[in-house]
């Protein structure tokens, strides 16, 4: 078997309890906003994924002292003010990474380069290129179809009142990051609540931010020298990778699995919501020792799921960008749910690492799961055993080779994935940990 393609055999059981690597979005933002605090911030559970480490290299590139002893890192920030970058700064394979980073770059009086892999060279960046320029910013979008590589040339910003056309914490983000260089307010307005770590990251760090509802308040400092206190935290768990884990659980009867030390903000877990409607047991545990002394700061705990037979479901509206990257498992448990799941307004998947409503429909397809491809979703009709023996594709995006798994671990015979080298994008651990919780089954050895 090829290094970039995995066999998964059928499991008696997926059971067990562990913890999954540090949050990728809190990562990113960590890296970044201690690079530009003044003093040095110790993050300990950093995600030491190939997306969080680009990020971090990039803010090295621009100045920033780094350190790093497996997952834990050191930074030192410079106050607001990078330095140049000689070379273009290369963002891998995160929308986060780049999408955010343009927006700190935004603020700072020089022309860089960022560009990313094929995939990231995809997608679209006209919805940051807008609230930037408004600011005051010039962004070329260099590449083909209006993408990356695109070249930032900032300083001199002025804040913005601006109504997101899209639910994207990304985007929502971008435009925050700017505002702080701004003069004067940024006003960010969403149409409907998405991941706020941006926000609180940011009042934990000191920053003028208010949230009211769907809109969030920033004051800028009108240059660069931004006063963000260094910040000593320690990552939660990734909830979008407890997510495997948890829906390998809900879709095998008797099958229990435990994640510890996860991130719970409620602005991530709307998959919880949806597993109990859909009838699996699910319990959430808060660890005891969060709350008073940092509110803004992520609520973490346990999450316990419980396999049972599972009854079919609607997903969509506010409910989407809660659970955004879970979609792909949705689909997983909606094929041996009873019944017929539908998933809709959530045309966003088209524009992530891959198009995930056409990738998610071939998976299914590829077990002989009924699935019908929607412009903003799927309908999926469960099945009462995928049928094994399939060879799938990623088409090169981790959450499709991952939930690709985690649906083989109840086929009814082996399956192939095709691409797996990019689970190491988010998770790179995922194969061992699969290995601890599939009794019989599971990876290849
Ligand atoms: C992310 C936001 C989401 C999500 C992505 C991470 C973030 O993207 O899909 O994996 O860290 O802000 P959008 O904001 O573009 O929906």
């Amino acid at each position: 078997m090829s290094e970039d393609s995995t066999i998964i055999h059928p499991a008696h059981t997926v059971s067990g309890t562990l913890c999954v690597p540090g949050d990728k979005s809190i990562s990113h933002r960590l890296a970044m906003l201690a690079a530009v605090a003044s003093g040095t911030s110790a993050i300990d559970g950093f995600l030491t994924s190939e997306d969080c480490l680009n990020t971090l290299a990039a803010m090295a590139t621009l100045g920033a002292r780094v350190r790093r002893e497996g997952n834990r890192i050191e930074v030192s920030g410079l106050g607001g003010q990078f330095a140049a970058p000689r070379q273009v700064l290369d963002l891998g394979n995160s929308g986060t990474g780049l999408r955010l980073l343009s927006g700190l770059l935004a603020g700072q009086a020089f022309s860089v380069e960022l560009t990313g892999d094929a995939s990231l060279r995809s997608r679209p960046m006209q919805r940051i290129k807008e609230p930037l320029e408004l600011m005051g910013a010039q962004v070329e979008l260099l590449g083909e179809n209006s993408g990356a590589p695109l070249r930032i040339t900032g300083g001199g910003l002025r804040g913005i009142d601006y109504a997101l056309p899209v639910a994207s914490a990304q985007v929502k983000s971008c435009v925050l990051l700017a505002g702080l260089f701004a003069e004067g307010e940024t006003i960010v307005r969403e149409p409907r609540p998405t991941r706020d770590h941006t926000e609180r990251l940011l009042k934990a760090m000191g920053a003028d931010i208010s949230v009211d509802g769907l809109t969030i308040r920033l004051r800028g400092t009108a240059g660069t020298d931004v006063a963000l206190k260094a910040c000593s935290r320690s990552v939660p768990g990734d909830f979008s990778s407890a997510a495997f884990w948890l829906v390998a659980a809900a879709i095998g009867e008797g099958r229990c699995v435990t994640v510890d030390n996860v991130g719970l903000n409620p602005r991530r877990t709307a998959l919880l919501d949806v597993l109990k409607r859909m009838g699996a047991e699910v319990v959430t545990q808060p660890n005891e020792s969060e709350g008073a002394a940092e509110p803004e700061w992520e609520p973490s705990g346990t999450v316990s799921v419980e396999g049972r037979r599972l009854t079919a479901t609607e997903v969509g509206g506010d409910e989407i960008p809660n659970l955004i990257d879970e979609l792909p498992l949705v689909a997983v448990a909606a094929a041996v749910a009873d019944g017929r799941t539908t998933i809709r307004d959530a045309k966003e998947l088209r524009v992530k690492e891959s198009d995930r409503i056409a990738a998610m429909a071939a998976i299914l397809a590829a077990f002989g799961v009924p699935v019908e491809e929607t412009p903003d979703g799927m309908v999926v009709e469960g099945v009462s055993l995928p049928r094994g023996g399939a060879t799938v594709e990623s088409r090169g995006d981790h959450r499709m080779a991952m939930a690709a798994a985690v649906l083989g671990s109840v086929a009814d015979g082996p399956t192939t994935i095709r691409g797996t080298a990019c689970i190491a994008t988010s998770y790179p651990s995922f194969q061992e940990d699969m290995k601890y919780l599939a009794e019989n089954g599971g990876v290849s050895p």
